[in-house]
Protein backbone atom coordinates (compact mmCIF):
# COMPACT_ATOMS: atom_id res chain seq x y z
CA UNK A 1 0.00 0.00 0.00
CA UNK A 2 1.54 3.33 -1.16
CA UNK A 3 0.92 5.03 2.36
CA UNK A 4 2.56 2.50 3.97
CA UNK A 5 5.90 2.18 2.14
CA UNK A 6 5.81 5.90 2.96
CA UNK A 7 5.73 5.22 6.33
CA UNK A 8 8.39 2.52 6.09
CA UNK A 9 10.82 4.79 4.01
CA UNK A 10 10.48 7.69 6.30
CA UNK A 11 11.23 5.79 9.37
CA UNK A 12 14.09 3.26 7.57
CA UNK A 13 15.96 5.96 5.98
CA UNK A 14 17.97 8.27 8.84
CA UNK A 15 20.10 10.31 6.24
CA UNK A 16 21.87 10.29 2.68
CA UNK A 17 25.22 9.18 2.11
CA UNK A 18 26.99 11.89 1.14
CA UNK A 19 29.34 11.62 -1.99
CA UNK A 20 32.51 11.22 0.34
CA UNK A 21 31.32 9.11 2.51
CA UNK A 22 31.54 5.21 1.56
CA UNK A 23 28.50 3.51 2.83
CA UNK A 24 28.98 -0.56 1.25
CA UNK A 25 25.84 -2.01 1.14
CA UNK A 26 23.71 1.22 1.74
CA UNK A 27 20.36 1.07 -0.71
CA UNK A 28 20.17 3.22 -3.31
CA UNK A 29 17.25 5.66 -3.39
CA UNK A 30 15.42 6.23 -6.90
CA UNK A 31 16.43 9.27 -8.17
CA UNK A 32 18.93 10.33 -6.43
CA UNK A 33 22.61 8.94 -6.82
CA UNK A 34 23.94 9.08 -2.99
CA UNK A 35 22.49 5.74 -1.27
CA UNK A 36 20.02 6.49 1.83
CA UNK A 37 21.54 5.57 5.25
CA UNK A 38 19.39 3.09 7.22
CA UNK A 39 19.44 2.55 11.10
CA UNK A 40 21.07 -0.72 10.47
CA UNK A 41 23.51 1.00 8.37
CA UNK A 42 24.86 2.71 11.31
CA UNK A 43 24.07 -0.14 13.71
CA UNK A 44 26.72 -1.87 11.17
CA UNK A 45 29.13 0.89 11.41
CA UNK A 46 28.79 0.79 14.86
CA UNK A 47 29.96 -2.56 14.83
CA UNK A 48 33.06 -2.03 12.75
CA UNK A 49 33.94 0.79 14.43
CA UNK A 50 33.96 -1.63 17.66
CA UNK A 51 36.46 -3.59 16.25
CA UNK A 52 39.43 -0.83 17.31
CA UNK A 53 38.35 -0.52 20.86
CA UNK A 54 40.87 -0.87 23.34
CA UNK A 55 39.87 -2.19 26.27
CA UNK A 56 42.41 -4.51 28.03
CA UNK A 57 40.91 -4.02 31.25
CA UNK A 58 37.39 -4.51 31.17
CA UNK A 59 37.30 -6.53 28.02
CA UNK A 60 34.19 -4.97 26.75
CA UNK A 61 34.34 -3.31 23.42
CA UNK A 62 31.93 -0.59 22.66
CA UNK A 63 31.92 1.00 19.60
CA UNK A 64 29.87 3.90 18.21
CA UNK A 65 28.78 5.91 15.01
CA UNK A 66 27.70 9.28 14.06
CA UNK A 67 25.59 10.45 10.98
CA UNK A 68 26.04 13.77 10.41
CA UNK A 69 23.12 15.81 8.31
CA UNK A 70 25.48 15.92 5.05
CA UNK A 71 25.66 12.04 4.92
CA UNK A 72 29.51 11.56 6.58
CA UNK A 73 29.65 8.28 8.96
CA UNK A 74 32.59 8.76 11.68
CA UNK A 75 33.10 5.53 13.96
CA UNK A 76 34.80 5.14 16.61
CA UNK A 77 35.16 2.92 19.98
CA UNK A 78 36.61 3.05 24.17
CA UNK A 79 39.70 3.36 25.22
CA UNK A 80 40.82 2.49 28.51
CA UNK A 81 43.57 3.38 31.04
CA UNK A 82 45.20 1.39 33.60
CA UNK A 83 44.36 4.16 35.66
CA UNK A 84 40.95 3.14 35.13
CA UNK A 85 38.83 6.65 36.11
CA UNK A 86 40.76 8.06 32.38
CA UNK A 87 38.84 5.58 30.58
CA UNK A 88 36.77 7.07 27.55
CA UNK A 89 33.62 5.88 26.10
CA UNK A 90 33.13 4.91 22.48
CA UNK A 91 30.67 7.54 22.31
CA UNK A 92 32.49 10.29 23.38
CA UNK A 93 35.67 8.65 21.76
CA UNK A 94 33.59 9.34 18.42
CA UNK A 95 32.39 12.94 19.00
CA UNK A 96 35.26 14.39 20.42
CA UNK A 97 37.01 12.76 17.20
CA UNK A 98 34.11 14.44 14.84
CA UNK A 99 34.29 17.94 16.61
CA UNK A 100 37.73 17.94 16.17
CA UNK A 101 37.80 17.04 12.70
CA UNK A 102 35.26 19.95 12.07
CA UNK A 103 32.18 17.94 12.06
CA UNK A 104 28.82 19.18 12.86
CA UNK A 105 24.96 19.01 12.36
CA UNK A 106 24.67 15.27 13.68
CA UNK A 107 21.30 13.48 13.08
CA UNK A 108 22.40 10.15 14.82
CA UNK A 109 24.73 8.21 17.03
CA UNK A 110 24.56 4.40 16.72
CA UNK A 111 26.37 2.34 19.90
CA UNK A 112 26.71 -1.30 20.13
CA UNK A 113 28.36 -3.79 22.50
CA UNK A 114 28.03 -6.93 23.47
CA UNK A 115 25.05 -6.95 25.94
CA UNK A 116 21.50 -8.22 25.83
CA UNK A 117 19.82 -5.39 24.58
CA UNK A 118 22.95 -3.39 23.43
CA UNK A 119 24.51 -0.58 25.74
CA UNK A 120 22.45 2.34 26.98
CA UNK A 121 25.33 5.53 27.13
CA UNK A 122 25.88 6.46 30.20
CA UNK A 123 25.43 9.91 32.24
CA UNK A 124 28.44 11.00 30.88
CA UNK A 125 27.90 10.84 27.21
CA UNK A 126 24.26 11.67 27.34
CA UNK A 127 25.22 14.94 28.71
CA UNK A 128 27.91 15.56 26.39
CA UNK A 129 24.89 14.12 23.17
CA UNK A 130 23.13 16.93 24.56
CA UNK A 131 25.71 19.52 24.02
CA UNK A 132 26.67 18.57 21.00
CA UNK A 133 24.44 16.38 19.06
CA UNK A 134 20.71 17.49 20.84
CA UNK A 135 18.57 16.71 17.81
CA UNK A 136 20.22 13.10 17.00
CA UNK A 137 18.63 10.02 17.37
CA UNK A 138 20.08 7.25 19.35
CA UNK A 139 20.00 3.80 18.34
CA UNK A 140 21.22 0.38 20.55
CA UNK A 141 22.18 -2.90 19.35
CA UNK A 142 23.46 -6.11 20.71
CA UNK A 143 26.52 -6.93 18.49
CA UNK A 144 25.03 -10.41 18.64
CA UNK A 145 21.74 -9.00 17.07
CA UNK A 146 22.51 -6.46 15.17
CA UNK A 147 19.24 -5.94 13.12
CA UNK A 148 17.40 -5.53 16.57
CA UNK A 149 17.73 -2.12 16.96
CA UNK A 150 16.11 -0.12 19.83
CA UNK A 151 15.52 3.24 18.99
CA UNK A 152 15.93 6.84 21.68
CA UNK A 153 16.39 10.55 20.84
CA UNK A 154 19.56 12.55 22.89
CA UNK A 155 16.66 14.55 24.09
CA UNK A 156 14.72 11.52 25.74
CA UNK A 157 17.38 9.92 27.08
CA UNK A 158 18.67 13.17 28.99
CA UNK A 159 15.95 15.76 29.74
CA UNK A 160 17.01 19.13 31.23
CA UNK A 161 20.85 18.72 30.51
CA UNK A 162 23.11 20.75 32.41
CA UNK A 163 23.41 24.15 30.55
CA UNK A 164 26.18 26.84 31.54
CA UNK A 165 24.81 30.45 32.13
CA UNK A 166 27.14 32.76 31.70
N1 LIG B 1 31.54 2.18 27.90
C1 LIG B 1 31.28 2.82 26.72
O1 LIG B 1 32.12 2.86 25.83
N2 LIG B 1 30.07 3.41 26.57
C2 LIG B 1 29.09 3.44 27.51
O2 LIG B 1 28.05 4.06 27.31
C3 LIG B 1 29.30 2.74 28.78
C4 LIG B 1 30.60 2.09 28.99
C5 LIG B 1 32.85 1.54 28.08
C6 LIG B 1 33.74 2.20 29.08
C7 LIG B 1 34.63 1.04 29.50
O3 LIG B 1 35.72 0.96 28.61
C8 LIG B 1 33.77 -0.19 29.31
O4 LIG B 1 32.67 0.22 28.52
C9 LIG B 1 33.27 -0.77 30.61
O5 LIG B 1 32.65 0.18 31.38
Amino acid sequence: MANNKKRFDKSASVGRASSRASNGGSQMARGDARPTISKLDLVRAAAKAREGAVSPYSKFKVGAALLTKSGEIIGGANVESASYGLTCCAERIVLFKALTDGKKNFVAVAVVARCDGGPMPCGACRQLLAEYAPDAKVFIADSDDLKKVKEFTVRGLLPRAFVLVS
